[in-house]
This record gives C-alpha cells, sequence and structure tokens, in this order.
C-alpha cells in the first residue's frame, strides 16, 4: 500500500477502537448497547465484529484524529469526515449510531457501516463512500473470518445483510459473507470461487430479497457455481428466524433443507402468485417448463414435470410433449 493508504487505514482503526470502547464502556454508549444486546447480538459477538458505537457530537472524530496527527484533508479522502458547505472547517460524518467497521480481506478497518438508532432515522444504513481503500463492489463482509470456515465446510453462505451475517456467526454459522447493499459483482464471485464452488443463498423472504436471490443465483450458476437457496418464511430475514426460533432450528431447518437450483426457480416462480387462479397458474406452469427446458440432467427434468403433472392433475403425457418441443426450441 502507498503510505497515504496506510494513513488512511489508520485513521480507521484507531476511530474504531475508539467507536468499540464508547459502545462498551461508557454511560453515552449505553443506549446503543441496550439497543444490540435487546436485538440479539451477544458480547462476544460485538467484540468479535468489533461494533462500536458514534457520539451525537458534530466533530468528535475531527478533533481526535487531527489531535493525533491526521491532517483533516487525509480524513476527508479517507471518508470519515466532511467539508462544510461554507468551506469553514470539517464535520463527522458518522453521528450517533452503532458502527459496524468493514474489513479489507487482511482484516483491516477501511471504512464503516453505522446504523441508525432511532427507526425514524433515515437512511437505515450509512455507508462509507468509495474510496482509494473502499470499493463496495468488491467487498464482501466477513469475508476475512470466513475464509477458513468457507473452505473447511465446502460452501460459502450468502445473506443480503451483515446482520445476518453476525446473527448467523452467533449460530455457529460461521462460513457467511454479505454483499454491502449492492448487487452480485463479478468481483465478488471471483472472491467466493477462490474458496468453493458451492454457495447457499439466505435472503430475507419479501419480493425485494426473492428477486435478488434469483438475480445472484443466476448469475453464480452462469459462472458454474452450484447454487442453492435456503428458504425462510415469508417476512423474516435470518436474523428474524434465529431470535425468534433458535440457533439450532436455523442449522437444520433452514440451511440444512435448502434448495437445490431448479427447485428454488419453481419457487421463485411461485412467490406472490396465487395459483388458484387459472391464469395466474397456467402463467406458472409456463414458466416451469421454460426454465426446466434449460436442464441439461434429463432425470431432473423427469422428476420436476412428473411433480407439476401430479400437483396440477395435468397428464404426464401432455406435459412431456411440450417439454420436447421446448427442448428443441432451445437448442
Ligand atoms: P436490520 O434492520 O438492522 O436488521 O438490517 P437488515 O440486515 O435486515 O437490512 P435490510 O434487509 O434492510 O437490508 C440489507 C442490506 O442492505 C443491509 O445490510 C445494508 O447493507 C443495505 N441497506 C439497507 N438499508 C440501507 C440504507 O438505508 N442505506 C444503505 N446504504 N444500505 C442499506
Ligand atoms: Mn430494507
Ligand atoms: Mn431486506
Ligand atoms: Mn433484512
Ligand atoms: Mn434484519
Amino acid at each position: 500500500y502507498p503510505s497515504e493508504h496506510q494513513i488512511m487505514i489508520d485513521a480507521h482503526e484507531l476511530l474504531g477502537k475508539l467507536y468499540h470502547h464508547l459502545l462498551l464502556n461508557t454511560k453515552e454508549g449505553a443506549g446503543a448497547l441496550d439497543y444490540l444486546l435487546s436485538r440479539g447480538f451477544s458480547p462476544e459477538g460485538i467484540r468479535k465484529f468489533k461494533i462500536g458505537y458514534s457520539l451525537p457530537e458534530w466533530d468528535m472524530a475531527v478533533k481526535y484524529l487531527t489531535k493525533r496527527g491526521f491532517k483533516e484533508e487525509e480524513l476527508e479522502n479517507a471518508g470519515l469526515i466532511i467539508k462544510k458547505e461554507n468551506d469553514d472547517g470539517f464535520f463527522d460524518r458518522f453521528r450517533n449510531r452503532i458502527m459496524f467497521p468493514l474489513f479489507d480481506t487482511k482484516g483491516r478497518t477501511i471504512a464503516f457501516s453505522a446504523r441508525a438508532l432511532e427507526s425514524d432515522d433515515s437512511p437505515k444504513y450509512l455507508n462509507t463512500p468509495e474510496t482509494a481503500i473502499f470499493n463496495k463492489s468488491s467487498l464482501l463482509y466477513n469475508y476475512h473470518e470466513a475464509r477458513s470456515e468457507i473452505r473447511r465446510q465446502g460452501y460459502a453462505v450468502l445473506f443480503e445483510g451483515f446482520a445476518d451475517v453476525i446473527s448467523a456467526d452467533q449460530a455457529n454459522v460461521k462460513n457467511g459473507v454479505a454483499v454491502m447493499g449492492t448487487s452480485l459483482t463479478n468481483e465478488h464471485i471471483q472472491l467466493l470461487r477462490r474458496l468453493t464452488d458451492t454457495i447457499i443463498l439466505c435472503f430475507d423472504s419479501d419480493q425485494a430479497g426473492i428477486e435478488a436471490s434469483n438475480r445472484a443465483g443466476s448469475m453464480l450458476v452462469e459462472k458454474g457455481l452450484e447454487v442453492k437457496a435456503a428458504l425462510l418464511p415469508k417476512g423474516m430475514d435470518p436474523d428474524d428466524y434465529i431470535r425468534k426460533h433458535g440457533t439450532e432450528k436455523f442449522r437444520t431447518d433452514v440451511i440444512g433443507n435448502s434448495l437445490a437450483w431448479t427447485a428454488f426457480k419453481l419457487h421463485y416462480y411461485r412467490f406472490g402468485k396465487n395459483l388458484k387462479n387459472e391464469g395466474e397458474k397456467l402463467k406458472y406452469i409456463e414458466e416451469v417448463m421454460n426454465e426446466l427446458s434449460k436442464l441439461d440432467n434429463p432425470i431432473e427434468r423427469d422428476l420436476y414435470i412428473r411433480q407439476i403433472a401430479e400437483e396440477f392433475s395435468l397428464s404426464l403425457e401432455v406435459l412431456e410433449d411440450q417439454q420436447k418441443k421446448l427442448v428443441q426450441a432451445e437448442g
């Protein structure tokens, strides 16, 4: 790293330690700590992920870091402080928020994601902008810690939110990573495939989550990875689930029951449809038949066609006939 990068990292490391201390050991941080504990973060989790708290003050980081020799311009380039509009000094980017450090592949703090305490404070999460040391489209949350577990277990679990990664880690699912609120990129996929060729997607069970799973999974399948999807009850995310049903059920019923990619696609086409409605039912069957025509494995195809025939009381012959036509069209 050139020295100006090292300076940015040093500033993050130092400030991260201060945030962590403020959360754990001060009365100013007590409200934030209560919030974290009450939503199920454990003291060990808080320490492992070096979670912290930024004070409501306007210039805590400015003062703390300039006193220790950092120049305002360096801190501005690092994304930690912002120039006031009248050009008269700087203020802290992060105030009165729960601070989640983001680590690079070597475990050094290079950015923060900061969660609002009050639900009416928008945005819910505020991230460091792109800087010379932080590129969000190539960062996977927890990659540094999860790396050896992903190798050992032979697969990675990809979550939608990093709060889910922390919750899963506490549930002893330690091979989890998350993107930082962006879509999955080729850079993320490169990072993952260095470690494994199998990914379990475990996204939020809402429209946005299932659409994101479909997009991420399709990209991974295209790159030749094996993809499964772990499903949650509608409306829940992994963190909600673990809090409600416990760690054991998460491991066995959610991760342990992950669907193969084709089965996920069937679930995906079904999601949000009312299959009692004739039109939506026909649409569903059409989408599934199209999907099945892309399969390379005739046995797998046969399995799902029989399933559809049974579920909708259709003649196997008609379905097989139509499938033949689709497969021919597919080439
Ligand atoms: P909690 O409400 O704390 O449980 O968060 P969550 O992990 O359930 O987050 P959610 O499902 O709402 O969003 C998933 C991910 O999208 C988060 O981890 C963030 O990276 C990102 N995200 C969500 N809301 C915001 C936002 O307001 N701003 C930004 N920049 N990113 C967000
Ligand atoms: Mn959201
Ligand atoms: Mn979500
Ligand atoms: Mn969520
Ligand atoms: Mn959540």
